[in-house]
């Protein structure tokens, strides 16, 4: 029989997948998010939640997403439309579809105001402005940043012109090759800026920071933020792994597939953290220190390494990679049902979205100086984008996944679908229907203030 192929195309082979998706998953998420988070919510106990849910819970329902959009070969809301009527179910589970492309856009959003704080970050450190740099000046620039709507316009609409263009040319040709290139080159900065950190005084403090276990830290909020950052950082509960799915070529183990895009991903955001802590203690600087966290103590590290201004220029620049490759595909599934659904080109589709994510982005780079009053719900724009998303939305639509795949699709289906030994299969039903369910709900509830 002749494979189902997707009208946008398909991956060059299950490695590109591999890479495609690391791209999406690995981000600003892992780098800037998930070490500022950690000194949020008090380190070692915070990080070993946030493993749990990873394995737990992340994988399992990467696992559905993948096969998902791989058995229909369409978009999110299009592919859970098929499977449901495969299955004779309701075809109202679209609507979870639906919900993603709204995270998608509203992430897009804020996400692009940090990726432009990096674009900006990449040129302050070409020029040398940190070398030899103090905690106390680095703190100023940054502030300085968050003072400043115009240079942050400015950046934001960069970021969000380059993504609309590699989205336009559609995701696999120089995505694929950039990809392919840049994501070991920022392993290996990474790396570097560890080796670094590891010989700076506060190595042990850091390390004991981010891995020593203190159930007294734990708060069901932090659970909360744990669980939600673990969809986030593996871009689960809004379709994008569904609609890259949808691109694979062919039936390989779903299994091997995404444990691989999970370690990636896990493995940059401890090496982040391993990072960045140390050179947070030595310098004796606030780890709860927030969103600038990135913005702050890496400067200061580069301005005292030797060598520091090429790598720090070429650590921004990977972080700027890192973002683009996730912001791509924050904007694929939508892209992609538009031109599905209402036979628009690719080029209007991503254009018309592109404008909308752009204009909203302007409101959450306002919240950090002109409309910094403006308050919902207690947050601001940019708080609130980032917290619905994250510790609502994301996680919703990750429930609804597992249940959608474990419930309605046949388990004949998931068994032919995730390639995986009937075993294994029996342990992934299990946390489909129940565990990742009940855990989410449970944090969910225990989070109703
Ligand atoms: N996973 C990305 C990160 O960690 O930076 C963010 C993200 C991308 C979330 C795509 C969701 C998504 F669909």
């Amino acid at each position: 029989m002749q494979e189902k192929q997707s009208i946008h195309g398909t991956w060059a082979s299950r490695w590109i997948f591999i890479l495609a998706a690391t791209g999406s998953a690995v981000g600003l998420g892992n780098i800037w998010k998930f070490p500022y988070i950690t000194g949020e919510n008090g380190g070692g106990a915070f990080v070993l939640m946030y493993l749990v849910c990873i394995l737990l819970v992340g994988v399992p329902i990467m696992m559905a997403e993948v096969f998902i959009g791989r058995r229909a070969r369409k978009s999110p809301i299009n592919a859970i439309t098929e499977l449901a009527q495969e299955a004779n179910k309701s075809t109202k589970w679209s609507i979870l579809g639906l919900m993603g492309m709204l995270a998608g856009v509203m992430i897009f959003s804020f996400y692009s105001v940090v990726a432009g704080w990096v674009l900006h970050y990449i040129a302050l450190m070409g020029s040398g402005e940190f070398v030899g740099a103090s905690s106390d000046k680095a703190g100023e620039i940054f502030n300085g940043l968050l003072g400043d709507p115009k240079t942050m316009l400015l950046w934001h609409t960069v970021f969000a012109i380059m993504t609309v263009v590699v989205v336009i040319g559609g995701v696999n040709k120089g995505l694929e090759r950039a990809t392919r290139i840049l994501m070991p080159a920022l392993f290996v900065l990474l790396v570097i800026l560890l080796g670094y950190s590891a010989t700076t005084d506060g190595f042990a403090e850091g390390f004991d920071f981010m891995f020593h276990f203190d159930a007294s830290e734990l708060s069901w909020d932090a659970v909360l933020i744990a669980l939600g950052h673990s969809f986030f950082t593996l871009s689960l509960g809004m379709g994008t792994i569904m609609a890259y799915g949808a691109y694979m070529p062919k039936k390989a183990s779903i299994g091997s597939t995404v444990i691989t895009i999970a370690v990636l991903d896990t493995v940059v955001a401890l090496i982040a953290g391993l990072a960045i802590f140390p050179i947070i203690f030595a310098n004796n600087m606030d780890p709860g220190a927030g969103p600038g966290l990135m913005f702050v103590s890496l400067p200061v590290a580069f301005g005292q390494m030797p060598g520091g201004q090429i790598f720090g220029f070429m650590f921004f620049l990977l972080v700027g990679v890192a973002a683009w490759t996730s912001a791509i595909s924050l904007l694929e599934p939508t892209v992609a049902y538009l031109v599905e659904k209402l036979k628009w080109s690719r080029v209007k589709a991503s254009i018309i979205l592109g404008v909308i994510v752009w204009a909203i982005g302007i409101s959450c780079l306002l919240a950090f100086n002109e409309w910094s009053e403006f308050k919902l719900f207690g947050k601001n724009m940019f708080d609130l984008l980032d917290y619905a998303t994250a510790n609502i939305m994301l996680p919703l639509g990750g429930i609804l996944t597992a249940l959608f795949a474990g419930w309605v699709v046949s388990k004949k289906v998931s068994l032919e679908e995730t390639a995986i030994s009937e075993n294994l299969h029996t342990v992934w039903m299990f946390t489909v229907r129940f565990v990742a369910p009940i855990a989410v709900s449970i944090v969910f509830v225990l989070n109703l203030k």
